[in-house]
């Protein structure tokens, strides 16, 4: 049946739940695990989606989908997606990538984007692991990334598992995107991000990760952003930056987590900076983080890389941390306070600190409340 005419039978017969699906089987994709599936998503998506989209545009159904069924699917080739407008990419497959040295990019770019779905059952097998003999990282360091939302607003993004991607699982670049209960499990090893996220009122909830590099990051500029209900198991932690070498417009305002597990972690909370940084980081608030071996588990720095000069003016300032519990590791600071001498971080308070197994507190350039040793504002 033509995509128009079973949207239309599915809007007689259910009209609050029409949609129209476009299967990349009819463009060109094979459940075959040979096949690749690049070609087909791009055709799907011209000659089905976008002509489809119009159709609901003019009410005739409630949804488009960009239907990948049931079935295991190599993608050897990366997908843009730009300018892309109300359609949901619905994954009930397993997509592999292959071990290819010239894969680079992002294997799946939404760009210029707004209210797309990306859901579904499947699973992307990122087979990062071979990209990473032994764990070397310079092998092949333009090995690609996984999913990137670039200019994209008002998208949701849940569901598919996502397994070890080369590089990044998922970036995040715009206002009023959720993401929510998906998992991303990956090889314990660095440059395997899980959830990086930057603009305005972005929304990450209900999301498990396990890697070996960040967890759910906020990078910037960010004005607003909730993550809660989060799982974070082998990762580099909950952070915020770093904001690149020599970055003098830092903006990451109006920042809240809370409900989050870090376990078997290089670093817990971070707000990590170059010294020679410049900018705002404000009201920030972290509360109910349960920590099992964490190193590093409350960590402000401005010199968390770079040279190490005091040459930076980033002011990071009204940061709480509330009901935070459970063990770091004997050789790192519980809490680790490390600010600009000519602008020193203002008004960091605790309440409701109790961690075990750590190094003593160690606070330099610092005001606020809470802990004993640091200095009121
Ligand atoms: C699909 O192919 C990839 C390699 O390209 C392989 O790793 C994976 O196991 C295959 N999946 C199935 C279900 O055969
Ligand atoms: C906290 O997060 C965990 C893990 O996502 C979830 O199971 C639990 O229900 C959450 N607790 C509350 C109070 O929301
Ligand atoms: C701090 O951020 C929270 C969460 O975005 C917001 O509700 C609150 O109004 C902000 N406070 C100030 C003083 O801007």
């Amino acid at each position: 049946m033509l995509p128009l005419l079973s949207a239309l039978v599915l809007a007689l017969a259910a009209p609050a739940y029409a949609f129209i699906e476009c299967s990349v089987l009819s463009y060109g994709g094979v459940a075959d695990n040979t096949t690749d599936l690049g070609p087909a998503l791009t055709k799907t998506w011209q000659q089905c989606v976008i002509p489809n989209v119009n159709s609901v545009n003019s009410g005739v159904a409630t949804d488009v989908l960009l239907y990948v069924p049931a079935g295991n699917y190599l993608l050897a080739s990366t997908v843009t997606f730009d300018d892309a407008l109300n359609w949901n990419l619905h994954i009930a497959g397993n997509i592999y990538l292959p071990f290819n040295p010239s894969l680079t990019g992002t294997m799946l770019t939404f760009e210029n984007c707004n209210n797309i779905v990306l859901n579904g059952p499947g699973a992307i097998y990122g087979n990062g692991y071979r990209y990473r003999p032994g764990g070397d990282l310079t092998l092949y360091p333009n090995r690609p990334r996984l999913i990137r939302f670039q200019n994209c607003n008002n998208c949701d993004i849940s569901a598919v598992t996502l397994y070890d991607a080369p590089m990044f699982h998922v970036t995040v670049i715009g206002n009023n995107n959720v993401v929510h209960n998906q998992a991303i499990i990956a090889s314990h090893i660095g440059e395997t991000d899980g959830y990086d996220m930057s603009g305005n009122n972005n929304y990450v909830h209900d999301v498990n990760v396990e890697n070996g590099d960040e967890c759910v990051t906020v990078k910037t500029p960010t004005n607003g952003f909730l993550a809660e209900n989060i799982v974070c198991k082998w990762t580099a932690g909950c952070n915020i930056g770093s904001f690149g070498a020599g970055n003098t417009a830092v903006d990451v305002q109006n920042v809240v987590y809370k409900n989050v597990t870090v376990s078997n972690s290089d670093s817990g909370i971070s707000i990590k900076s170059y010294p020679d940084n410049a900018g705002v980081v404000k009201n920030i608030s972290y509360s109910g983080f349960s920590f099992d071996a964490a190193a590093y588990p409350l960590y402000v720095s401005v010199f968390w890389a770079g040279d190490g000069d005091d040459t930076g003016s980033l002011q990071i300032s009204d940061v709480t941390y509330t009901s935070i519990s459970g063990s770091g590791t004997p050789t790192r600071p519980g809490v680790l306070l490390d600010c600009n001498k000519a602008t020193p971080c203002k008004a960091i308070d605790f309440s409701g600190v109790s961690l075990t197994d750590t190094k003593a507190n160690s606070f330099t350039n610092a005001c606020g409340s809470g802990l004993s040793g640091l200095p009121s504002c």
